[in-house]
């Protein structure tokens, strides 16, 4: 199959209450991971890359890379730019054949955010590219924070009405209360679900997208751990709350650092097992699988509401 318009997967999703996975590759194994696990479950899935991707990667190769692994399967398949912030990255993108394009320009003020982001909107549909934008900062809800606190940094339901209309973009990433990376809360994990309820009403059911939503699970520290990664205080959202995440209206679930998390726990333990290996197919298809494995299990907890 070609890769298709993340709209159509997101419509799919929406349309019957569930939500599909982003997952993010650099490289090879990983893309073969997320593609196996996305064909064995019979699911549609983002494969996401970021600047820092392309950078690492080039543009050709992924291109090149994801039309390959979409021809091997009859699932669909988008390939996704994540957090596109440059304007000419993202024109690049679409140029060379992705299907998806997030515009970030959620550090600038709103009205910046909303021009800049019609602009792609323009671009993109034109070549029957999808959109997905950003709306507050990506940043961990502390405990004992005040109202007046969390309303300057989480999305205001309101602007994002305001700015679904003006810029007609595909889906919505709201700020909700989660963030990037292994150490997302300080204190006890909480997501703000009536600002989420709120933002799926003013915005007409539009999709929306949860980011920074890696579970950081027990087993897979404990993994991490004895393989010798150090990562003390390693906090994610729990399982339960992505739950209630997708029951509220996330169509998108976007997930890194457990990928990274599993490739590293599956290279260094037979690393540390064999010291004398140095044939890189030897550790490098045991992170594959483990990549393949954890992603089969996040495509099966997102499609719950289904
Ligand atoms: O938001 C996406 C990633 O987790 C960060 O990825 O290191 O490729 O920028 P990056
Ligand atoms: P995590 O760091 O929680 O995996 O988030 C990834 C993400 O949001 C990619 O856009
Ligand atoms: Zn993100």
């Amino acid at each position: 199959m070609s890769l298709v318009p993340g709209k159509e997967i997101l419509a799919e999703a929406n349309r019957q209450g569930y939500a599909v996975g982003a997952f993010n590759f650099n490289n090879l194994e990983f893309l073969q991971a997320i593609v196996t696990a996305a064909d064995h479950t019979e699911t549609p899935v983002f494969i996401a890359t970021t600047e820092g991707a392309i950078k690492y990667a080039g543009l050709d190769y992924i291109v090149a890379m994801a039309q390959t692994a979409a021809r091997s399967t009859k699932t669909p398949i988008c390939l996704h730019l994540d957090h596109g912030r440059n304007l000419d990255v993202i024109r690049r993108c679409i140029d060379a054949g992705y299907t998806s394009v997030m515009i970030d320009a959620s550090n600038l003020a709103f009205e910046e955010n909303t021009a800049k982001t019609k602009t792609v909107v323009e671009i993109a549909h034109k070549k029957g590219v999808s959109v997905e934008a950003e709306l507050g900062r990506l940043k961990g809800i502390e405990d004992n924070i005040s109202v007046a606190e969390r309303d300057s940094f989480l999305v205001d339901p309101e602007q994002a009405r305001r700015f679904v209309k003006a810029t007609g973009v595909d889906s919505l990433a709201p700020a909700i209360g989660t963030s990037h990376g292994a150490f997302k809360f300080k204190g006890k994990p909480r997501l703000d679900f009536d600002r989420l309820h709120q933002v799926k009403a003013l915005t007409n059911g539009l999709p929306l997208v949860l980011h920074g939503a890696s579970t950081v699970p027990r087993e897979l520290l404990d993994r991490c751990q004895k393989s010798g990664v150090k990562i003390p205080g390693a906090q994610g959202v729990p399982e339960e709350q992505l739950i209630q995440a997708i029951k509220h209206g996330i169509n998108k679930v976007n997930v890194d650092t457990d990928l990274r998390l599993a490739f590293t726990a599956g290279v260094r333990t037979v690393l540390n097992e064999n010291p004398g290996q140095f044939d890189p197919r030897k550790y490098l298809s045991p992170g594959r699988e483990s990549v393949a494995e954890l992603v089969k299990g996040k495509i099966l907890l997102f499609r719950q509401g289904r």
